[in-house]
């Protein structure tokens, strides 16, 4: 649509979420071209003074686009088979010893044309924007070599520019050892540093770095090699972390100033202290946790007494996570992770932001970018309540309403 810039779009009657908290009154709420203008309380706004505004919708729940700060969505075949072994007994990490878990879908990946992969994130992402997603990272790491991660960054590029939808990708060289590098991690490790991460940065393709840290993946020692050569790069870093043992990453990953720690149900007092100190994000990623059946809970309410911002994620993957729904989350993160529904939203909105290093996103503010969701709901609360499809009554990415 031309004229974008000076277009201005009336909500009325809204009851805001505004990325923290549910605003005491319902407002009105108008944009200006891509940017939130004015946030006023119906008491006080004064009709005669927008008439040269379109109005868009009245009534109903607005909160800011949903920030989902954590998925794999670009990947290659399936795992179906593998969920049917774990339902028989086999667990994830014996799967994953076995040469399956990641590595199957590490095969997959690479024997895909970029086309094909493409084609598969597409419906993926769809799915989650069709659910209130305005904002996504995506990950590589099902490549594991220089040309197949960058082939995984290229497609989360294109699938930025291909939908109104914000990209964030971050390079997981480090996600698993690659069968060409079996009893050799360490010179993995050199590849990862020395060319993976110089020819991503290089071109532009990655906004982060990440890593498994992890008895089947990484060392704390290699992660931290990783860390090094990224910053070397100017990139931001996050880490997979604890999730299947505590090996002391998190304190590792904070020491070089984290945007993240993700997963972190093994974390212990030193760990979170450790992100209070550097101001890192919790990520939580119920969706993991339910689908391998964990039963060791992240350290909710230390986290919380220490004031650590936690965020809340799909993890949308093949394996530990194939769950491509985030309002899915909210109901989970409340329901296995005792947040309240509150905390669930801010996960997913100003935290999720945080998590990615664009605290101007995930807000209702003025001045913030007009990515907006309106829903058919009476409270905010209802989103993680009720799991429910089809409540989304308008979604407005960079200040223009999708599909309307
Ligand atoms: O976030 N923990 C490691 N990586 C992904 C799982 C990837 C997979 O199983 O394919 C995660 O859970
Ligand atoms: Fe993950």
């Amino acid at each position: 649509m031309s004229g974008n810039q000076s277009t201005k779009r009336l909500w009325r009657d809204v009851r805001v979420f505004d990325g923290h908290d549910t605003l005491p009154e319902p407002m009105a709420v108008i944009v200006e071209g891509e940017r939130i203008a004015r946030l006023v309380p119906m008491r006080k706004f004064d009709a005669s003074r927008a008439t040269d505004c379109e109005e868009m919708a009245r009534g109903g729940v607005m909160t800011p686009g949903l920030v989902d700060c954590h998925t794999h969505l670009v990947f290659g075949g399936s795992r179906a088979d593998e969920f049917e072994s774990r339902l028989e007994g086999v667990s994830y990490e014996e799967i994953a010893r076995q040469g399956g878990g990641i590595l199957s879908t590490v095969r997959a990946t690479r024997e895909a044309s970029e086309e094909a992969l493409f084609d598969a994130a597409l419906s993926r992402l769809q799915a989650l924007m069709n659910d209130g997603v305005t904002t996504v990272e995506i990950k590589s790491g099902y490549g594991l070599t220089v040309e197949d991660e960058l082939k995984m960054l290229r497609v989360a590029r294109r699938l930025g520019d291909a939908l109104p939808v914000r990209v964030v990708t971050t390079l997981l060289g480090a996600h698993a050892l690659p069968p060409e590098f079996k009893n050799d991690s360490d010179g993995y490790i050199d590849l990862v540093c020395h060319e993976m991460i110089p020819a991503a940065a290089a071109q532009g393709l990655a906004d982060a770095v990440d890593v498994f840290c992890e008895k089947i993946a990484f060392s704390v020692a290699q992660c931290e090699r990783v860390f090094e050569a990224a910053e070397a790069h100017g990139l931001p870093i996050k880490a997979h972390v604890e999730q299947l043992s505590n090996l002391g990453g998190t304190a590792m990953a904070a020491r070089h100033g984290a945007l993240s720690a993700d997963h972190i149900e093994y974390l212990d007092e030193a760990g979170v202290a450790a992100l209070h100190e550097a101001g890192s994000v919790a990520v939580l990623l119920p969706g993991a946790f339910h689908t391998l059946g964990e039963t060791k809970q992240p350290p909710i309410a230390t986290l919380r007494e220490a004031g650590v911002p936690m965020a809340l994620a799909t993890d949308a993957n093949p394996g530990s996570s194939p769950l491509f729904m985030p309002t899915l989350m909210l109901n989970l993160g409340c329901v296995l992770f005792r947040l309240t529904p509150r905390e669930a939203l801010a996960g997913m909105t100003a935290h999720g932001a945080r998590a990615l290093g664009r605290p101007e996103l995930g807000r209702i503010q003025e001045g913030a970018p007009a990515d907006l969701c309106l829903w058919n709901i009476d409270t905010a609360a209802e989103l993680a309540y009720a799991v429910q499809p089809g409540r989304l009554r308008q979604r407005i990415f960079n200040g223009r309403l999708e599909g309307g």
